[in-house]
C-alpha cells in the first residue's frame, strides 16, 4: 500500500489534470467529434488529440460521409465533426491558460457531407467576444483552416461558432499553442493577426507541409503553387540555419534551409495576394513577415542585397546573413488596396540575384471588445458546470448583450469590464449544496435561489458580497443555522434574506430538533467527506510538488518572454509589388492534396477507395 500510494496519487494527478487542460508543451489539441473521453496520438507529430466533450456541452457528433473518410490514422482529424444545430452561439472553453500571453488558435473545418444534405454552411467564428473570421465552406472535400494569433486576457479562452442563418455551424478540429511574447510583436491586447498564408519557398512538392516538431510552435508552413513558380529556382542547404539572437519570428530551420531565387539572374522575385473580404470589413488591412537567410557561401567580391517593394514602393533593403534566419516586417499594416504586389529586386551594388526563404501574410483583427470581468465569468462557468445548467449559457455571460445569459443581469460600466449584478435561478431545478462560486460574484446585488432542491448549509462567504442586498433561499432543503456573517448583515439591515420553507433549517434555534435527529446521518456524511478532503489535499500537494519539480510552463514562458533584442529589421513603409500570384487558398488544402499527403505518409485510404495505394493496408476495424 505504501509503495503503491505515490502511484495512486500520480494517477489521480493525471486524472485531475488531463481533463480539458494543456499538455506539458502548453498545447491543447482537440479532435472534434470523436467519441467522448477518447484520445489518440497522431502518427506524424506525436501530438495527442483529445475528444471535445470536456470543452463544450453543445452540439452532437457526426462521421463524415463514407466517401470522405480518409482513414484510421493520419488525417483521422477530418473523419468526424461536431455540429451545432441548436442555439445561436456555441462555444468551446479552453482552460488553464496563462492570462495576458499570446496564443496561436487554429480551427479546422472539413464538411465531408457529414449530414448527407450536401448543404455548405456559412457561419461566424469568435475568439471570446471578438470577431475572428467568417467561415465560408464552399467545397465538400476541402479542409478549411483558420488561424489567429491573439493575446488572451484571461486564464481561459472561448472559441465560439455563431449561427447566422446560413447553415449549421460545425467544426473538425481546434488547436491552441502558447507563444512567447517576443514573437509576433504586431500582436497586443487590442489587436491580433488572422493568417492568410504561411509559405515556405523552395520545395516543389506541393503536399509538403512543415509543422510540429520541426516547428516547435506547430505552425503549418505550406509551399507555394508550383504552377506559378516558373520564374524561380530553388536553392537549399543541408547545413543548419540558426536563429539570430532574439529572432522574433522563430522560423523553423527546415523552412529556412530552402529558398527561391529568380531563374533569370537579372529578374525579380514577384508574388501577390488579394484581400479576403470579411463581413464587417471588405478590404482588411494586411501585414507581412519576410524571412531570409543566405544559403550560399559568398566569395569576397560577391554580395547579395535587395529591395523589397510593395506595389512598386520600396519597403526596405535587406542583406541576408549566411545560415542565419532573419526577417523584416512592417510595424504598421500596409495601406489598404485591392491587390498586394510584392517584388524583390537586387540593388545596383548586389552581384547576386535576390532570394527569399519564407513569408507569412496576415490581416489585422481587432480584439478591442472587452469581455465580462474574469472572475465573474469564471464563477458563472463553475456554477453552470456544478448545476449542469443548460439554458443559453454559452460563451461570455454578458457580451454581446444579444447573447447574454438568461437569468442574469449585467452592468456595463463605460470604462471597465461588464459585471454580473443579479442572478435569478429561482425554480431552476438546482440540487446539491450552494456553490461557493456564488461568493466570487463580487458585484452581485440580488441572488435568488428560491424553489430549488439545494441542500447543506448556507455558506458564510455570501456575507462577503459587498453589494448583495437580497438573498432569496426560500423553498429548498437547506439545513443548519444561519452563519454569523449573514446574521450580522441582516441585523445591520444591509441584507434582506428570505429563507422560509426550508424544513431542516434551524432559525433562532427553534426548529433545530429536526436537524439533530439527522446527526447520525451527518456522521456518515462527514467522515467520508473528511476523507475525501484529506485525500484531495494530499493529492493536490503531491501534484503541486510534482509540477514544481518539472518546472511550471508559465515560468519558462516568462523567461523566454524576456528575450527581446532583435536583429530583425523593421521596415518603414508599406507598398505593393507585382504579379506572379501565390495561391491564396493557403488556409485550405484540397482533397487531392490530402490524398497526396496521405499517400506520402502511407496512410490508409481505406473505405472511400478514392486512392489506389501501392500497398493497400487492411481496413480499419475501429478501436
Ligand atoms: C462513427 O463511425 C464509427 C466507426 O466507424 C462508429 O463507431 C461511430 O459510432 C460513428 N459515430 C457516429 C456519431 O455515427
Ligand atoms: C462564400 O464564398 C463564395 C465563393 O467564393 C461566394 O460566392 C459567397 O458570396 C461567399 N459567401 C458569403 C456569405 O460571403
Ligand atoms: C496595439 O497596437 C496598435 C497598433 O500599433 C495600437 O494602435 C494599439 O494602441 C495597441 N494596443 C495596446 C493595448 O497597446
Ligand atoms: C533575363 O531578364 C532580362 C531582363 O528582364 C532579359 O533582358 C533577358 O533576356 C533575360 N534572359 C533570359 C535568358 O531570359
Ligand atoms: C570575383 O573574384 C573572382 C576571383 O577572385 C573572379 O573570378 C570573379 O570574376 C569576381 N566576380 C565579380 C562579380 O567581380
Ligand atoms: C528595384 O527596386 C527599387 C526600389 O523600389 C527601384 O528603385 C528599382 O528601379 C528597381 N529595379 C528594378 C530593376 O526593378
Ligand atoms: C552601394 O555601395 C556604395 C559604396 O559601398 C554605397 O555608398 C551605397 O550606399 C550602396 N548602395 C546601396 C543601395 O546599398
Ligand atoms: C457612459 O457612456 C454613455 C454613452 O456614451 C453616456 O451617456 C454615459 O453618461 C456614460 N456614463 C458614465 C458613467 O460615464
Ligand atoms: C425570479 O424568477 C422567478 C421565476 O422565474 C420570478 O417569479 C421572479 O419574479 C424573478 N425575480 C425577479 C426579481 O425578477
Ligand atoms: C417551483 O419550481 C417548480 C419547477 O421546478 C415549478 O413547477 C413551480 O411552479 C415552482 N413554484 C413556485 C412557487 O415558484
Ligand atoms: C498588381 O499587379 C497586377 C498585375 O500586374 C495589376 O493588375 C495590379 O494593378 C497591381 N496592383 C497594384 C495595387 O498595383
Ligand atoms: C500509425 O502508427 C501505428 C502504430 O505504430 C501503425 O500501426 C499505423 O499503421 C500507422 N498509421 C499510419 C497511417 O502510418
Amino acid at each position: 500500500m505504501e509503495r503503491s500510494l505515490p502511484w495512486l496519487l500520480l494517477l489521480l494527478c493525471f486524472v485531475l489534470q488531463s481533463r480539458a487542460q494543456p499538455d506539458n508543451t502548453g498545447f491543447i489539441s482537440i479532435d472534434c467529434g470523436i467519441p467522448p473521453k477518447t484520445s489518440y496520438v497522431d502518427n506524424e507529430t506525436k501530438i495527442s488529440y483529445a475528444a471535445d466533450d470536456a470543452f463544450t456541452d453543445g452540439g452532437s457528433n457526426h462521421n463524415v460521409s463514407l466517401e470522405y473518410v480518409v482513414g484510421p490514422r493520419g488525417s483521422q482529424r477530418y473523419d468526424n465533426v461536431r455540429a451545432f444545430p441548436n442555439g445561436a452561439r456555441n462555444c468551446y472553453t479552453l482552460r488553464s491558460l496563462v492570462a495576458g500571453i499570446k496564443y496561436l488558435i487554429r480551427a479546422t473545418f472539413f464538411y465531408g457531407n457529414y449530414d448527407g444534405l450536401n448543404k455548405l454552411p456559412v457561419f461566424h467564428l469568435y475568439i471570446g467576444v471578438n470577431f475572428w473570421a467568417m467561415v465560408n465552406i464552399t467545397s465538400l472535400g476541402v479542409v478549411y483552416r483558420y488561424e489567429a494569433i491573439v493575446v488572451v486576457p484571461d486564464d481561459f479562452v472561448q472559441v465560439c461558432l455563431i449561427n447566422i442563418g446560413a447553415g449549421t455551424p460545425f467544426i473538425s478540429g481546434l488547436d491552441l499553442r502558447p507563444l512567447e511574447n517576443r514573437l509576433y510583436p504586431q500582436v497586443n491586447a487590442t489587436q491580433g493577426l488572422l493568417l492568410l498564408m504561411r509559405r515556405n519557398f523552395g520545395p516543389t512538392d506541393n503536399s509538403l507541409e512543415i509543422r510540429y516538431p520541426d516547428d516547435p510552435h506547430d505552425r503549418f508552413w505550406g509551399t507555394w503553387d508550383s504552377s506559378s513558380s516558373n520564374d524561380w529556382k530553388e536553392i537549399s542547404t543541408a547545413s543548419r540555419v540558426d536563429y539570430s539572437v532574439g529572432d522574433i519570428f522563430d522560423p523553423p530551420t527546415a523552412v529556412m534551409q530552402t529558398a527561391v531565387t529568380p531563374r533569370n539572374a537579372s529578374d525579380n522575385i514577384r508574388f501577390s495576394w488579394e484581400p479576403v473580404p470579411q463581413p464587417n470589413d471588405p478590404t482588411p488591412a494586411y501585414t507581412a513577415i519576410f524571412h531570409f537567410s543566405e544559403l550560399e557561401l559568398l566569395t569576397n567580391n560577391a554580395s547579395r542585397e535587395f529591395y523589397i517593394n510593395l506595389n512598386g514602393e520600396p519597403l526596405g533593403v535587406y542583406t541576408p546573413k549566411h545560415l542565419t534566419a532573419g526577417g523584416t516586417y512592417d510595424s504598421e499594416p500596409f495601406e489598404r488596396t485591392s491587390s498586394y504586389n510584392i517584388s524583390i529586386n537586387a540593388t545596383a551594388n548586389s552581384t547576386l540575384p535576390p532570394l527569399i526563404n519564407a513569408v507569412e501574410i496576415f490581416s489585422i483583427i481587432s480584439t478591442a471588445v472587452i469581455s465580462t470581468d474574469s472572475q465573474d465569468a469564471s464563477s458563472m462557468m463553475a456554477i453552470k458546470d456544478k448545476y449542469q445548467v443548460k439554458k443559453n449559457w454559452m460563451g461570455d455571460p454578458c457580451i454581446p448583450k444579444t447573447f447574454a445569459w438568461d437569468k442574469l443581469t449585467c452592468s456595463y460600466p463605460n470604462s471597465s469590464r461588464a459585471r454580473i449584478i443579479s442572478l435569478n435561478l429561482s425554480s431552476s431545478g438546482l440540487s446539491a449544496d450552494i456553490s461557493s462560486s456564488f461568493g466570487n460574484l463580487k458585484a452581485l446585488q440580488y441572488l435568488d435561489l428560491s424553489n430549488n432542491s439545494l441542500t447543506g448549509s448556507i455558506p458564510d462567504v455570501l456575507s462577503q458580497l459587498p453589494s448583495l442586498r437580497v438573498l432569496d433561499l426560500t423553498g429548498n432543503q437547506l439545513s443548519g443555522s444561519i452563519p454569523s456573517g449573514i446574521l450580522k448583515r441582516i441585523q445591520d439591515g444591509s441584507l434582506n434574506v428570505r429563507y422560509g420553507n426550508n424544513p431542516n433549517q434551524c432559525i433562532n434555534g427553534n426548529s433545530c430538533k429536526a436537524a439533530k435527529k439527522k446527526s447520525k446521518l451527518a456522521i456518515y456524511i462527514v467522515i467520508p467527506a473528511v476523507l475525501v478532503v484529506l485525500i484531495a489535499s494530499v493529492t493536490t500537494l503531491f501534484c503541486l510538488l510534482r509540477r514544481k519539480k518539472q518546472g511550471p510552463m508559465n515560468n519558462s514562458l516568462k523567461q523566454q518572454n524576456e528575450r527581446s533584442t532583435s536583429t530583425s529589421h523593421v521596415l518603414r513603409n508599406s507598398g505593393y509589388g507585382d504579379n506572379v500570384s501565390l495561391r491564396l487558398e493557403n488556409r485550405r488544402f484540397t482533397y487531392k492534396e490530402l490524398e497526396k499527403i496521405t499517400n506520402k505518409f502511407k496512410r490508409v485510404l481505406g473505405r472511400g477507395g478514392f486512392v489506389s495505394h501501392p500497398n493497400p493496408a487492411p481496413p480499419y476495424n475501429g478501436t
